[in-house]
Parts: C-alpha cells; structure tokens; sequence
C-alpha cells in the first residue's frame, strides 16, 4: 500500500477525491487529511472534511493548515461551491474533530514516523506544502512523490491562464515545482477531459447513500459548470487519486514546467515548454489525457464499495 497524505479544501471534487481514496484501503493507506483555505475560509473546509469522514465512518486525522496564501488574502471558489464550500446535500454534523497538531507539523511527524516514503496529494492551494519545504527541507528525501491537482499547460479556469488552486497561491506553488520532489500534474489539460455527464450523475442517484451523496454534491457543482458553458462536469481532484490506483488510465509527458508569479495577464500560470529541445530538466508529469470511460467506472465501483460497507 501506499502511504498518503491528502491536502484539500472540500470542496465538491475534493470530498469525491477522498471518498475515492478510501475506498481502496488495499492500494491508499490514508495517514491523515490536513486542509487548506481555497474553496471556502478555513474553518468551513476543514468542517466540511469532516463531515464527509463522519458520513462514511472514517476515522481519520483531520490537520487544520493555512488559512490564506503565502502572500496577500484568499482568493475562494464560493462562485462554484457556494456559500459553505460544499453546497448542496445536507449532511448531519461530524461527529469528529480536528486534531490539535497543525497541518505542516502534522505533516512532518507522519514523515518522520513512517518506514517508507510518504507520497503527498495537494488538491487545493499549494501553501501547507511549501511552508513544509520551506520549514523542513531536510524532510524532502522523505516525500516518495507528489500527486496533485493544479495548473494547465493550455489554459486557466480563473483567468485565461490560471487555474484556481495555482492562481490562489502562485508563491507556493513555485516553491514546489522547484523543490526537485517528483510531481504528477493534474492539470485542466486532463481534468477537464475526466468529466462526468448528467445522466451518470442521475444514475448515481439510484444508488447507495454514499453513490446519492456524490450525486447530490454534483447537482449542486454541476449548476456552476453549465453557467459557464463547460462539457459536462469536469472531476477535477479525483484526477489526483486515480492517478495513484490506475496509472494506465492516464497519458502524460515529462515537462519543464514553472509557475509564473509576475505577469499581468499570466500570474499563477503555469508555463511548461513543449519545445522538443531545451537546456532545463523535465520537472513535472503532466497528465494530458484520461480514459474517461474507465474513469468513471473507476469512481462509480469505489462508491459502490462504500455503499455497501
Ligand atoms: C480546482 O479548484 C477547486 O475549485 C477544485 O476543488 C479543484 O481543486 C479546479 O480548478
Ligand atoms: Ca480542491
């Protein structure tokens, strides 16, 4: 099994992320869920993790994390997940809590203690993260690898060339693709193309609690997606995860890429050199395609799975 660490904002795609997590308690150990203010202020995340957690049993440590980027104020998704960050399904309130630990020193003892490696999965803004390397760049040799979801090669969400988690903190995020940890992007440039469509979503509905949740949780974000004209709903943090169950659904090349922190139209991009020859080494795999179909499958038996636990 792999040991992880998920760093999240939930969020619609990142309840979804970690509820495909913890479905493959065979493949995912998961050690712990620090949060991150993104989608919503910090205290709304970190309760929304937990109420996902308490829905499903899982009794997991929760670590609360920054409240904003490095620099300046938080920038949140309220436009797409609302006034609570998960808007939508009405969830009874967690029965657990948040550790008392923050996140980077939570971070940095699951490092510490663990035999093996630990892998990292930053699925909203990059700050625990980068104040982790920063912190404790000794504790680096410990991170086996990262799994994340942020940036574009192509384009942006936010701006026309920023994507959220990315635009929210481009400082931190550039202390991360320099860090020399190996990376695995989940950018737009694949996300987008893991979408699921509105009669999947219906036929989640059908299902068990845990399936009708994440129906729900889509109708919701769903109303967002088709304001904004987008082909179906695009499972953005699921990427993440997936990407550590079944590789060979994804297609990537190694990169060159940074992240760009100046530009007036271009902060909080990230710029990946597509030339065939340059003079840097590759830092990041950036994911670029998904087979859709297993995808969804993928999501739609890790649900199942939880229904019937
Ligand atoms: C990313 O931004 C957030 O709104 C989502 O949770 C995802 O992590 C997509 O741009
Ligand atoms: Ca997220």
């Amino acid at each position: 099994t792999i040991p992880i660490i998920i760093d999240c904002d939930p969020g619609h795609d990142d309840a979804i992320a970690i509820l495909l997590a913890l479905a493959h308690p065979e493949q995912l150990e998961i050690k712990g869920i620090t949060t991150v203010g993104g989608n919503q202020t910090l205290e709304k995340i970190t309760n929304n993790a937990l109420k996902i957690l308490s829905f499903v049993d899982a009794d997991i440590p929760v670590a609360k994390g920054a409240r904003g980027p490095l620099l300046g104020t938080l920038v949140t998704g309220e436009e797409a997940h609302g006034e609570s960050g998960m808007d939508g399904p009405v969830l009874p309130p967690s029965r657990f809590g948040p550790i008392e630990t923050g996140a980077v020193e939570f971070i940095r003892e699951v490092l510490l203690a663990s035999d093996e490696p630990v892998t990292l999965v930053p699925i909203g803004p990059l700050t625990n993260i980068a104040t982790l390397i920063r912190a404790y760049p000794e504790l680096k040799s410990r991170i086996a690898g990262i799994s994340m979801m942020g940036g574009g090669i192509a384009y942006g969400n936010v701006t026309r060339t920023a994507e959220f988690n990315i635009y929210v903190d481009p400082e931190a995020a550039q202390i991360v693709f320099e860090s020399g940890i190996p990376i695995t992007m989940s950018g737009l440039d694949v996300t987008d193309k893991a979408a699921i469509f509105d009669d999947e979503i219906e036929a989640l509905k059908t299902r068990g609690p845990v399936s009708v949740l994440v129906g729900e949780l889509l109708d919701f974000y769903s109303i967002f997606g088709k304001k904004m004209g987008y082909h179906g709903n695009a499972l953005h943090d699921p990427c993440a995860i997936a990407w550590l169950l079944q590789p060979q659904l994804f297609q990537s090349k190694m990169l060159d890429v940074t992240v760009e922190t100046q530009g007036t139209y271009t902060r909080g991009m990230t710029v990946g050199d597509l030339r065939t020859k340059t003079d840097r080494q590759p830092n990041v795999n950036v994911l670029m395609d998904v087979d859709r179909d297993a995808f969804i499958r993928l999501l739609f038996d890790a649900l199942a799975m939880l229904d019937a636990r």
